[in-house]
């Protein structure tokens, strides 16, 4: 038995369209433990909300899961339980989004602040009865008792308590998201999947925030996935660090490794396009080209025709992952060579 609370092994999420696949997540691998934080980086469109979602099979309609992938959360399979048998599709799995066993998992066990928490809210109840409702599902607690703990999460997010019986459209953006932190907050998860959970907040308001979390995590020794494309943030909150290029997972290890031991290409390019977290100026350089098209991406490294670095071999051949020292891994044909040699975040 691992001690992981959550092994993502062999993740792979396709989804169908008209005439072909987009093939947005392309064998994922990583492992959480409790109250560890990863964060998953990456440009737009690269895959980490399908990633996260993934876990709580929460995606599109059209989303098919390869019938190899493994989402094990303290000990159990949420693929195998969250999806129709394989059989039927192919070689992929079918999410059956109204299976009761998964709903059991969502928001008591591992809960979402979701990307876009503008539209999270259903406009015609009240953002604090959405909140009871979640909780009331979970658990049995008196109309008193709910209302305390709504009151002390948004304590804790700092909102207002007379704002708890407004209707979300008489919330700011920022409201909105903090709204969704404290529902998230709800019922003590175990993981949190948090996707840009900050991105509509001014920097102080996110600071704090950010502190809150993980105030919180720490007390109650809570895991989180925190998707963002601000590098910063990730150097911040997170342990771990998992970096995200077309689909395909390109590095990951310690948010240290990747910040001072840099082995992947686009990491290094990744890392060039953020301000020095150390507040130092420099030049910020982005990345030359765009990320491919998913429908059709490119037979070797994804990353090949931006890579500055890319020989013969990257656009013949998808790169192995590469094991450069324990638990820090990247997916380049030349992981070991440029390894030392590529500049990160410092
Ligand atoms: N329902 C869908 N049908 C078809 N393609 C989709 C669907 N949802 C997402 N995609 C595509 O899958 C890829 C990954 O999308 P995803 O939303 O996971 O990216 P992301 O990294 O979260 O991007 P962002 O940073 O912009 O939120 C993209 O190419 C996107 O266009
Ligand atoms: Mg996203």
């Amino acid at each position: 038995m691992d001690d992981n609370l959550l092994t993502v092994k062999n993740l792979s999420v396709h989804y169908k369209i008209r005439n072909g696949w987009v093939y947005a997540v392309d064998d994922v691998n990583f492992t959480l433990k409790r109250g560890e934080t990863m964060g998953l980086v990456g440009e737009s469109g690269c895959g980490k909300t399908t990633t996260g979602y993934a876990v709580t099979q929460l995606l599109a309609d059209n989303a098919y899961l390869k019938s190899n992938s493994k989402v094990v959360f303290d000990g159990t399979d949420l693929i195998k339980i969250g999806t129709y048998p394989s059989k039927q599709y192919k070689g992929y799995r079918k999410i059956d989004e109204y299976n009761p066993k998964m709903r059991s998992y969502r928001w008591k066990r591992i809960s979402m602040i979701f990307q876009g928490a503008m539209n999270a809210f259903n406009p015609v109840y009240t953002v604090g009865d959405q909140i009871k409702e979640a909780i009331l599902q979970h658990e049995e607690l008196t109309d008193e008792e709910v209302r305390k703990r709504i009151e002390m999460l948004f304590d804790l997010v700092g909102i207002p308590k007379d704002r708890i019986d407004n209707y979300p459209h008489e919330y700011s953006g920022g409201m909105k998201q903090r709204a969704m932190i404290a529902m998230s907050l709800a019922l003590s998860p175990d993981l949190i999947i948090a996707d840009e959970p900050t991105t509509a907040l001014d920097v102080v308001t996110q600071d704090r925030i950010l502190g809150k979390i993980s105030e919180l995590q720490r007390r109650e020794n809570v895991a989180m996935i925190l998707i963002t494309h601000d590098v910063s943030v990730v150097a911040e909150m997170a342990e771990k660090m998992a970096v995200m290029y077309a689909g395909h997972l390109v590095e990951k290890g310690t948010a240290r490794e990747i910040f001072k031991e840099t082995a992947h290409p686009y990491t290094e390019a990744l890392l060039k396009a953020f301000p020095s977290i150390k507040g130092e100026k420099k030049r910020l350089r982005s990345i030359p080209g765009s990320p491919p098209d998913l429908a059709n991406p490119p037979k070797g490294c994804r990353f090949a025709p931006r890579c500055p670095y890319a020989k013969d071999i990257c656009l013949e051949k998808e790169p192995p992952v590469v094991e450069i020292s324990p638990g820090h891994l990247s997916k380049c044909h030349f992981a070991e060579e440029l390894y030392g040699e590529l500049s990160g975040g410092e």
